[in-house]
């Protein structure tokens, strides 16, 4: 089969495409023909060696994926051959076949195309955690998403309005601001301005965000939070920028404020019957339209490192999908 290969943890511009045996399948397992995988910020640091865990070399990269269950002997977990999935991975979704345990995938719901199903859990499960689970936000509230128009961002923004918040979406150039607002955001801001608090402020209303999605870090994330409202909650998602912000301890007692924390590879672990809870009400919303996930680029498998340089570069809008099967 053919499959992205990392032999050596190096830029994505080094990696190969190439021919390689399929993956034995164990008893108990799943055999996925994948139709589309989608790539995000943390693929690209896994490919570099640059993530908090390093996968063994050589590996397949790609977490996240859509296809088709090709062999299940056995029937586990009640699938069977034909039956449209929809998983996640500690890696090898960047290949034609990938064999998992059936905890690793979920029925995809009719109508549902493999490039939307592949680029749909990880940004979304995370944003419902994060805005649901953690900041508790109520309808009516403002919700202020920085790196709006990024893979997590996005899924913020949308997630926020079917929650029945007042999204105000940041971020760095009109096209990703035109793109949060196409997707639903209420008021948009360019957050590179120095004098963007302000302009916050205005927008709402001299309130401040109840709550703020952080996937960006820096010290953006230290200026948003100054602007939190009063028992406002931000959440720390990610480190975009690069840099992990240091928040002084005074703002937090001044704001009533609270930080907190969203790691997405803890859900299953920690909190499995929460992920359940969570994926069931996103597959529902995906299933009666109510949510239609924003795919950002399709990329056909040889072009698979344009897709990881769009995300690098900060040029991506919504989350890159890497098309594997025609
Ligand atoms: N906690 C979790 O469970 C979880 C889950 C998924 C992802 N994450 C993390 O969340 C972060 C964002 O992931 P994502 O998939 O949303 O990424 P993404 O699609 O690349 O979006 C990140 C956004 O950050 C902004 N940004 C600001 N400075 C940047 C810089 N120097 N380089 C790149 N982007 C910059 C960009 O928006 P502007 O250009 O508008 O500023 C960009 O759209 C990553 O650190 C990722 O590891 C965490």
């Amino acid at each position: 089969m053919k499959a992205v290969v990392v032999e050596q943890y190096a830029p994505v511009d080094q990696i190969q495409l190439k021919d390689v045996p399929a993956p034995r399948l164990e008893p108990g397992q799943l055999r996925i023909r994948v139709e589309a995988a989608g790539i995000g910020f943390v693929d690209g640091l896994k490919v570099e060696g640059r993530y908090q865990t390093k996968d063994p070399l050589p590996f397949i990269p790609g977490t996240e994926f859509a296809g088709v269950v090709a062999e299940a002997p056995g029937r586990p977990g009640g699938y069977q051959p034909g039956m449209r999935v929809m998983g996640m991975t500690r890696s090898g979704a960047l290949a034609e076949e990938i064999v998992v345990d059936p905890e690793a995938v979920y029925a995809l719901p009719d109508g549902v195309t493999a490039e939307v199903a592949a680029s749909f859990r990880a940004n979304y499960l995370t944003a419902l955690y994060a805005l649901s689970a953690r900041a508790t936000l109520a309808a009516g509230e403002q919700l202020l998403v920085l790196g709006a128009a990024g893979g997590t961002g996005i899924a913020a923004v949308q997630i926020g309005k079917l929650l029945g918040a007042r999204v105000i979406a940041a971020a760095s150039t009109p096209e990703k601001r035109e793109f949060a607002r196409g997707q639903g955001a209420d008021a948009v801001i360019d957050y590179t301005q120095a004098d963007w608090r302000d302009t916050l402020k205005e927008l709402a209303h001299g309130h401040g965000a109840d709550v703020i999605f952080d996937p960006v870090g820096g010290e953006i994330s230290v200026q948003a939070f100054r602007s939190i409202a009063w028992r406002g909650r931000h959440l720390v998602v990610g480190f975009a920028a690069g840099a992990i912000p240091a928040l002084p301890f005074n703002l937090p007692l001044l704001k009533g404020g609270a930080l907190l924390g969203v790691d997405l590879a803890q859900i299953p672990l920690r909190e499995p019957d929460m992920q359940k809870r969570l994926i069931s009400q996103l597959t529902g919303w995906l299933a009666d339209g109510q949510l239609k996930p924003v795919v950002g680029h399709v990329f056909a498998l040889e072009d698979f490192r344009e897709a990881f340089r769009t995300m690098q570069t900060r040029s991506a809008l919504g989350k890159m999908v890497v098309r594997i099967a025609p």
